[in-house]
């Protein structure tokens, strides 16, 4: 007891900072949901070291992977509270704060990374992270995962009809619930810590992800069937409290500016490369069945979701849908 007491002590904790030089480290926690081997896993750890780098070790940012502290609905309460610093949520899930970002999970919105990076970079990605202005969110960065894929256990999925009666674990978003709906399928909104969990006791028939997610979270274990599909979308937006962005000096904004600047060069150069080396790890350590959409059956996949851009304009924007429409073309 008397030990434990000399622990806890205040003062003694006041010391031990001072003897390691730390007293006005700056700690930011940043929580995400995947796995480290993931393109988001390991931007976070990039970001993490080059910040307490270029800070001498004054700023350390902490990293919670895997839902450790919140998960997937939890986190951007959190967030606005401060009881975490950063998050880097998928887009998908943003559409609880306005539906505005659900352009980005329009089906087959980007026909390649490309695409991806035009459109972040330019006007749609712009006038979403200035959305975020007016929920007291600071709009870091966006890093990019990948494409979507299917996943199942009831069959291959080859063309539109194939989901029909089947359920798919999906992101919280309604955008995507609409795309299931359109083909006759079940999505049912889902953590996406619990996703294996579903996947195990036949809850669900199987979901969409990007095959870093498929394989670091071991889906494919569960699941029979894979189609390389590239249906969707699956990216995220770094954020951070603004109180706690105000807060900071001029030089640990322009630390954690330059750091987040770098990672995100980072992030987009490896993105790809991670999907596709992990669909190689996912064909060695698997028998699941591989099924890659041909020009024909993507074709009849984009008619029958196409008419989804109309319907969702009153919701997205027309701004918006004329801006994705064009980078399609
Ligand atoms: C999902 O919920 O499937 C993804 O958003 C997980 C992630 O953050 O990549």
């Amino acid at each position: 007891l008397v030990g434990m007491k000399i622990f806890l002590h205040p003062k003694k904790l006041a010391y031990d900072y001072e003897q390691e030089g730390l007293k006005d480290q700056i700690v930011l926690k940043f929580g995400h949901v995947v796995a480290e081997n993931t393109p988001k896993g390991l931007a976070a750890k990039k970001f993490a070291e080059l910040v307490y780098k270029k800070s001498d070790g004054k700023i350390r940012v902490e990293i919670f992977p895997n839902g450790m502290l919140y998960s997937d609905i939890e986190e951007i309460n959190a967030l606005k509270e401060n009881k975490i610093q950063i998050i880097a949520p998928s887009t998908s899930k943003l559409g609880t704060l306005s539906s505005r970002w659900g352009v980005l999970d329009l089906p087959f919105a980007f026909p390649n990374y490309e695409a991806i990076q035009a459109g972040l970079n330019g006007s749609i990605g712009n006038t979403l992270l200035q959305s975020l202005e007016k929920e007291h969110l600071k709009g870091l960065a966006y890093w990019i995962n990948g494409f979507k894929q299917f996943t199942s256990n009831k069959g291959p999925i080859r063309i539109p009809k194939d989901i029909k009666g089947q359920t798919f674990r999906i992101m919280q978003s309604n955008i995507l619930k609409s795309q299931f709906e359109q083909l006759h399928a079940k999505a049912i909104q889902q953590p996406f810590d619990i996703t294996f969990q579903s996947l195990q006791s036949g809850k669900i028939d199987g979901e969409e992800n990007t095959l870093t997610n498929i394989y670091s979270k071991k889906f494919y274990n569960l699941q029979k069937y894979l189609t390389i599909s590239n249906h969707g979308y699956l990216g995220y937006v770094v954020l951070m409290n603004q109180s706690f962005w105000n807060a900071q000096t001029d030089q640990t904004k322009k630390i954690l500016t330059e750091a987040m600047i770098e990672t995100t060069e980072w992030n987009e150069k490896h993105a790809k490369k991670m999907n596709e080396e992990q669909l190689k790890l996912i064909q060695k350590k698997s028998s699941i069945q591989i099924h890659e959409l041909t020009n024909e059956e993507k074709k009849q996949w984009m008619i029958a979701l196409d008419p989804l851009y109309d319907k969702l304009e009153p919701i997205i924007g027309k701004d918006l849908i004329r801006e994705i429409k064009n980078l399609r073309e």
